[in-house]
């Protein structure tokens, strides 16, 4: 079955300047759920959103413009100090607009300014949006993990040294 254009969203185009990036609260995770769901096969359970929330509440970051949440990204620090971006996503309608893109570096350089020696993170190898979002930024492909989603696909995993981004800003 094809995809009609009445299927697809509209994007929006919307100036980046306007779009404020800030720390995630409680009363964000309808959306940021939202979100989610309109971008993910598979969901992670409202609990693990509360946790995550809990424990990282400076490096869980939410976009947002005229009072809605348009996207977020989750990232922590592990205790070997990599930090490490574990979802990122952004509504579909207002894709394409360099949220991602504000959203990644916001999370980079809060999780450097904690201690992160090198940024990972897991990619399915289809995604080129996301993998040609992360290439922009300095991420470099470091392996492919076999099967490491549940519906089989390969992951890239993709490290960007704070060396690297200290270089680049
Ligand atoms: C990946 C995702 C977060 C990117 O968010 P976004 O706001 O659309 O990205 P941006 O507008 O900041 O674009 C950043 C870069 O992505 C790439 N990109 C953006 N739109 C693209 C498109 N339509 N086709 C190909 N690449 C694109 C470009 O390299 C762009 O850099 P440039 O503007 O300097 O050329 C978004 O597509 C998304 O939510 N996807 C679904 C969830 C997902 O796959 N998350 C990643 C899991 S690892």
């Amino acid at each position: 079955m094809s995809l009609s254009s009445r299927d697809l969203p509209t994007i929006r185009r919307i100036p980046i300047s306007l779009v404020a990036i800030r720390p995630a609260k409680l009363f964000d995770l309808p959306d940021i759920m939202r979100i989610e769901h309109q971008s993910f096969r598979e969901q992670y359970p409202r609990g693990v959103f509360l946790m995550f929330l809990e424990n990282n509440p400076e490096t869980f970051l939410v976009a947002e413009y005229n009072g809605k949440v348009i996207g977020y990204v989750m990232g922590y620090l592990k205790p070997d100090f990599e930090g490490h971006v574990m979802s990122i996503a952004v509504d579909p309608v207002y894709r394409g607009n360099g949220i991602g893109k504000m959203l990644m570096i916001a999370v980079i350089d809060k999780l450097i300014k904690l201690g992160a020696r090198y940024i990972g993170l897991e990619v399915r190898v289809s995604n080129e949006r996301a993998i040609k979002l992360y290439e922009r930024l300095g991420f470099k492909k470091l392996k492919r993990i076999i099967s490491y989603y549940s519906d089989g696909e390969d992951a890239y995993y993709m490290v960007l040294p704070a060396e690297e981004w200290g270089r680049r800003n």
